[in-house]
């Protein structure tokens, strides 16, 4: 199932809640939300009471992506800003086990990310209790920057993983999707895109989210 989740970390922050609204009328399946602490990544954008600012504008799910060192420690406050899906760096300082029990716990889908020097091996212990996988294509921290073609070989491991335990887990991939790369990512396993950019700074919103699923489609 393709999902299309455009980043609001290229939105415009002075009208976050139209910009929103504006992705739900264009058709998005998700909303990203980039939540940055200045620690685990060098940037820091915005955290829970924002989220729950926008929540009540749209029906979209809120796909929450937490590049903070200790997100165990905020889980609770991202579910009760409305989160849907929280998904959390393995590299973080926190246990990924309990992390993933506690996200479940509080009735959100759970998500696991992996930074790029970061192999596909590292999740297979939790795919089972896992219900997606991101596999970032540039350095988490910001918006912008270009896809890494050679993270294509790691969505095609954990794909494989999968589908040889026939498990029901979603691969998210986060960073430099356009028009183009969006194909490259799917064909070697992805099934949620996010995209920032290539969005935000369309003249044309609703006809980049379309590309993008269309493109999607193998
Ligand atoms: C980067 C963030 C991305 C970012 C993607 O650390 O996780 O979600 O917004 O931006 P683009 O699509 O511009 O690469
Ligand atoms: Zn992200």
């Amino acid at each position: 199932m393709i999902k299309i989740s455009p980043s609001v970390l290229a939105s415009d922050f002075s009208k976050l809640g139209e910009e929103a609204v504006l992705m739900e009328k264009c058709g998005a399946d998700y909303l990203h939300l980039d939540v940055m602490d200045g620690h685990f990544v060098p940037n820091i954008s915005f955290g829970a009471p924002v989220i729950k600012a926008v929540r009540p504008l749209t029906k979209l799910v809120f796909d929450v992506h937490l590049m903070i060192s200790e997100p165990l420690d905020y889980i609770s406050d991202f579910v009760k800003a409305g989160a849907d899906i929280i998904t959390f760096h393995y590299e973080s300082n926190s246990d990924v086990s309990e992390t993933l029990d506690k996200i479940h716990a509080s009735g959100c889908k759970a998500g696991i990310s992996l930074k790029p020097g970061t192999p596909a091996e590292a999740v297979f212990p939790y795919l089972d209790k896992t219900d997606m996988v991101l596999v970032m294509t540039v350095e988490p921290g910001f918006g912008g920057q270009s896809f890494m073609f050679d993270m294509m070989d790691k969505i095609k491991k954990i794909k494989t993983e999968i589908v040889r335990r026939s498990l029901d887990v979603d691969i998210q991939v986060d960073g430099g999707i356009n028009e183009e790369t969006v194909s490259v990512a799917a064909e070697a396993g992805a099934n949620v895109f996010v995209a920032g950019s290539a969005v935000f700074r369309a003249d044309n919103p609703e006809s980049v989210i379309d590309s993008l699923r269309n493109n999607a489609t193998l």
